[in-house]
């Protein structure tokens, strides 16, 4: 394989440095605009030219010193070799320029929020058992190895505690050569422990796996253990020592194995504070907001003092542990696929405010329902950029104003990134 020199002049959308070839991009992960580098270059699955650094011959002004450790090795945390004024800078522009990709241009910008090192509380790491070796970790980037490792910048002391306090089990608990996905989250104080992978012993009480499990969870505080062996599977519960429930707003839910959370406790009371500094205060004793795309309340919950809240949302588990806390509280539930049967313009007007959080796909359906409705304010809360601009375009073409965008970056070091943005007609 030849080397060759590249210079790099931009980034791309995951945060790869782009070579402009003469006929073609080539994209060299761990780059930046500046940098000259002697590199080999490949072409992945899907065709496209990618660059390994061999050597930097000339760094970029924006480079510096990556501080983890497992920084060469790690698949995640793919910008930590660029200094952070320069980071930020980059997803507020990646931010802006998706939106003017769409025309679209906001009243006000809000003042970004960045938040910072040992927040994530939660984390997927990796287990591998390959004879006497324990690999336990992320993988390493388009590659099916697993890093090995012991500390993490971006997770919470607590998650990495409980890492570090798993490996020695899992030699007597994993099968061999088969890779194991161990999901960790922090909810509140408690943690919610799920395995995905082969299970080498049954989940029957004989089994001995639950007294094993059982034991490491008291040792080590841990409020809930789960097993599934498919992703696409419910988790089979086989500790449960405390309860695991999320406080969001004025409502406790009793959250669901794996269920989701915002990333870092930081960054839902920031898009928190951003949807409630948006909605209207109660206009009338009777004021009533829609939460849709509601997962387990993160909004519905704060919601609830500017007036009754109906919450929508497709995936039952979320739908049943949101009905559990709503007891008593002007807060009502519906499980909808919102893609196949997106709200009605009638069912829309209805509600003083519709806050909405899709997946990363966005929602245009429902975008294009809402374009047409009278409802004042509508708060739209996305990870994707790109989609968010695509639907916020529906709603300015049918006649809301783009009133502000407030980007929170809670991935630090990656490429994704959340905002919220407000429209008002
Ligand atoms: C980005 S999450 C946001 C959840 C919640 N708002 C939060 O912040 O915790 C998107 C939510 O949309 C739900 N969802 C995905 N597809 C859906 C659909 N077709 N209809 C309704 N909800 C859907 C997911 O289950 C998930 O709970």
């Amino acid at each position: 394989m030849s080397e060759t020199e590249l210079s790099i002049g931009q980034l791309g959308p995951k945060g790869d440095g782009v070579h402009f070839g003469p006929t073609e991009r080539i994209y060299a992960e761990r780059t930046l605009p500046g940098d000259r580098i002697k590199a080999i270059v490949r072409r992945d699955r899907m065709g496209i030219a990618r660059a390994e650094i061999v050597e930097i011959l000339e760094p970029s002004p924006e480079r510096v010193a990556a501080p983890c450790v497992h920084y060469d090795r790690c698949g995640n945390c793919t910008l930590q070799h660029m200094a952070l004024d320069h980071y930020r800078n980059w997803k507020t522009t990646m931010v802006r320029d998706a939106f003017k990709k769409q025309r679209l241009h906001p009243v006000k910008w809000l003042d970004p929020i960045f938040i910072g090192q040992s927040k994530r509380r939660r984390a997927t790491f990796s287990a591998l058992k390959s004879g006497p070796k324990l690999s336990l970790g992320y993988y390493r980037r388009r590659s099916q190895e697993i890093v090995d490792v012991d500390s993490c910048l971006v997770a919470h002391p607590r998650i990495l505690e409980v890492r570090n306090a798993l490996k020695p089990l899992l030699p007597h608990l994993l099968p061999e050569g088969h890779p194991v996905d161990i999901f960790v989250q922090l909810v509140g104080t408690a943690i919610d422990l799920v395995f995905t992978g082969p299970c080498p012993r049954s989940f029957h009480p004989d089994s001995g796996l639950q007294d094993d499990l059982s034991l490491f969870a008291m040792k080590n505080n841990i409020a809930r253990i789960s097993w599934r062996r498919l992703e696409r599977e419910l988790p089979v519960q086989i500790v449960n020592r405390a309860p695991v429930v999320a406080m969001f707003g004025m409502i406790q839910v009793p959250m669901p194995a794996a269920a989701f959370m915002q990333p870092t406790q930081e960054g839902q009371t920031a898009l928190a504070n951003a949807v409630m500094a948006a909605l209207p205060f109660r206009v009338s004793a009777n004021s009533k907001l829609a939460d849709l795309f509601a997962g387990c309340g993160t909004f519905s919950g704060p919601m609830l003092e500017r007036g009754a809240v109906d919450a929508y949302e497709s995936l039952p588990l979320p739908v049943n542990a949101l009905n559990r806390a709503a007891t008593h509280l002007p807060l009502r539930v519906f499980r909808r696929d919102l893609f196949s049967d997106p709200l009605k313009r009638d069912e829309i007007n209805k509600y003083d405010a519709v806050v909405f959080d899709p997946p990363r796909s966005g929602c245009p359906e429902q975008a294009a329902n809402m374009a047409r409705a009278k409802t004042r304010t509508l708060v739209g809360i996305s990870c994707n950029p790109a989609t968010f601009a695509r639907d916020a375009r529906i709603l300015v073409d049918g006649g809301y104003r783009m009133q502000s965008v407030q980007i929170v970056d809670q991935f630090l070091w990656s490429h994704h990134v959340e905002l919220v943005g407000v429209f008002v007609k």
